[in-house]
């Protein structure tokens, strides 16, 4: 077994500066799924996870070939969209991957530019610049392909007042499950193949601009039986991170691979969202039905303190509320973060949410992988995949 894996000091500020400014990011626009049933899976984040109903697209709105349900909360915007003929891209991709993450939309000044600037470089376009228009004004988009099917959607709403974009009417529903408190993306992460990380640490430097700021092998991240490697990926101004994972040799197999297995290929393996209690938020959260993984033993419990040294005295939660919700703690030179993991959220073993709180610490809870991912082989070995 391995000895407890310490998060690093990496000087966030100075690596930055290494960034390119080519491609200016404000933020995540928006997180498209490509799903089976739109329309259920709403009601699922609503009822399960507490979003609000947003906008929407389908045959009343125009849109003879799809229906999108956009959903919000506080700075999350999800768009689940279904196919609705069997001759559709979108049900090619149900069909392959399940429901999955089809778009990671980027807000950008200038849609135009950070499309010409990437396909300079090397990216794949999936959307040439289009611009959509209402009478609230309008919206440019444009996209490129990040690994496997998965797409960056740039969008630029500067001359937009409308509620979501061009072709959506605004969604009133009397069905309004109350916020559990998730504020925004903190990170998102890629699962790639065996050998992959790399090209597409590379990808990121090269067409995005982005930089690498940590960096996790297999012997920091490996249990017993599996292993996996992972690169942090942030744009310039650390508001879009991006961890790469890859699956690494083991006695058994690693998450990476049994995901790659189902998926049919790379894609998102987990959005990680940001609360400021997530005592109260994973309270609500497992209250509406939302499954957890499990609880680690009572050891890891115990060995907090000693783990989280100085940080301890300005920890707010008590250890024990902690440990009956199942919350992991982490800690790193700046301060401590709080966080746990959902079991897949479909049947295929796929995509996982994340529910993170930050109290200064800017790390990914690397003192937390081996914890966590004894508790992903429980499941793993349940479901005959390890
Ligand atoms: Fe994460």
């Amino acid at each position: 077994m391995s000895k407890e894996v310490k998060s690093v000091n990496y000087g966030l500020e100075k690596i930055f500066e290494g960034a390119q400014d080519f491609l200016p990011l404000l933020g995540t626009d928006y997180v498209e799924f490509y799903v089976g049933n739109a329309k259920q899976a709403a009601h699922f984040y609503k009822t399960a996870f507490g979003f609000q109903s947003h906008a929407y697209c389908g045959l009343e709105t125009g849109s003879k070939d799809r229906v999108s349900y956009v959903i919000k909360q506080d700075k999350i915007r999800l768009v689940l969209t279904t196919a609705l003929k069997s001759d559709s891209p979108i049900g090619e991709h149900v069909k392959k991957h399940g429901d999955g993450v089809k778009v990671v939309a980027l807000w950008v000044e200038d849609a135009r530019s950070a499309w010409e600037e990437t396909t300079k470089r090397g990216a794949k376009s999936f959307m040439e610049p289009t611009v959509e228009k209402d009478e609230h004004g309008e919206v440019v988009r444009a996209g490129v392909y990040t690994y496997g099917e998965t797409v960056h959607m740039f969008v630029e709403r500067k001359n937009y007042k409308g509620e979501f974009m061009p072709g959506f009417v605004k969604w009133e529903s009397d069905y309004n499950p109350t916020p559990v408190g998730l504020k925004y993306i903190d990170h998102m992460v890629g699962n790639v193949g065996w050998g992959e990380m790399n090209t597409w640490v590379k990808w990121y430097e090269d067409v995005m601009g982005f930089v690498n700021f940590l960096s996790f092998d297999d012997k920091q991240i490996h249990t017993e039986y599996s292993a996996l490697m992972s690169k942090v990926m942030s744009n310039g101004n650390g508001r879009i991170k991006f961890p790469i994972n890859e699956p690494a040799e083991g006695k058994k197999k690693s998450q990476i691979e049994e995901y790659l297995d189902f998926y049919e290929g790379p894609g998102v393996q987990h959005i990680a969202v940001a609360t400021d209690n997530i005592i109260q938020t994973v309270s609500d959260l497992r209250a509406r039905g939302v499954e957890f993984l499990s609880t680690p033993p009572q050891a890891y419990y115990d060995e907090i303190p000693a783990r989280l040294g100085d940080h301890m005295s300005m920890m707010n939660e008590k250890i024990e509320d902690l440990q009956k919700l199942g919350i992991l703690v982490d800690a790193d030179e700046e301060g401590y973060l709080l966080q746990i993991f959902t079991k897949p959220v479909e049947d295929r073993p796929t995509l996982f949410y994340e529910i993170i709180q930050r109290m200064g610490a800017r790390g990914f809870g690397a003192g937390n992988f081996k914890a966590l991912f004894e508790s992903i082989e429980r499941e793993q070995e349940r479901r005959g995949t390890l």
